[in-house]
């Protein structure tokens, strides 16, 4: 895959991709970043990035021309293989969905916004995607860049290696994932379930499968709604939410409750 990323700031990208996962996959040529200061594109003796909006208004948005001719500088090996993202506030809020549909591509432009935004001709005639990291508003696009790239370069068959599989991963299946421990067994008189020590697979499957669920549902019960669950999950779920509420009439508290349950499993 190559990445493309169009900044104003270049040296914010240096320490992040020459450290773990990243320099990893660089190294093994999985991925190759690209990171292009627009401001070379400018053509005035003083490069001017940023100009007043027309019509008034607080504020200085990015000028057309250095981001329109940084993304042409950029020869796409196959048009059909390559998007090009701009990182907004307005885009569609980034997901682990969205993350496995990027690392589907080839090649992937990422333009960083900054000040009040950009002209709007980009939007209209240059990007091809709009994406968001969440209903906050940053100083600028490169951070936004920096988890995308990171989300979507893990996903790349090969660079977290085989013994990792992002399959598992909180998010890719819809649900969050279940509780993990490492050695010791006993730490500080806490224990490690028991079920984790018994080598029954079986039953170690069984468990992770329900905290699995009762994770998501403590956590980000939205999530189930959305998931695709075999009827007998769905069963389980309205069991255990009917205990939710039958409890929470006696006053306790949902994350008591859940506690409650996670003991007794
Ligand atoms: N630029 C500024 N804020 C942003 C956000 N929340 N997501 C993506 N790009 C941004």
């Amino acid at each position: 895959m190559q990445i493309d990323i169009l900044t104003l700031f270049p040296e914010m990208f240096s320490s992040p991709f020459s450290t773990g996962i990243f320099k990893r996959a660089i190294d093994r040529k999985l991925v190759r970043i690209n990171i292009h200061n627009i401001r070379n594109y400018t053509h005035d003796k003083h490069h001017t990035v940023d100009d007043y909006t027309y019509g008034g208004g607080a504020g200085m948005i990015l000028k057309p021309e250095p981001i329109f001719e940084a993304v042409e500088s950029i020869k796409p090996e196959e048009i059909g293989d390559l998007t090009t993202i701009l990182l907004t506030p307005q885009g569609r809020p980034f997901c682990q969905q969205i993350a496995q549909e990027l690392s589907k591509y080839g090649h992937i432009i990422l333009i960083c916004g900054h000040y009040e935004g950009v002209d709007e001709r980009v939007r209209e005639h240059l990007v091809t995607d709009e994406i968001s990291i969440g209903d906050y508003v940053l100083s600028g696009g490169e951070l936004a860049a920096m988890v995308v790239v990171d989300a979507v370069v893990r996903l790349i068959p090969g660079v977290l290696g085989s013994e990792i599989s992002p399959l598992d991963d909180s998010h890719a299946t819809g649900l969050l994932e279940y509780p993990q421990y490492t050695r010791p067994a006993v730490y500080r008189g806490w224990s490690v379930p028991e079920v984790l020590l018994s080598g029954n697979h079986a039953r170690i499957a069984k468990w992770r499968r329900e905290q699995v669920i009762l994770r998501t549902l403590e956590r980000r019960p939205e999530l189930l709604d959305k998931a695709n669950l075999p009827p007998e999950e769905r069963q389980l779920i309205t069991e255990l939410k009917e205990r939710l509420s039958s409890s929470s009439k006696r006053g306790q508290n949902d994350y008591d409750i859940i506690s409650q349950i996670k003991t007794k499993s």
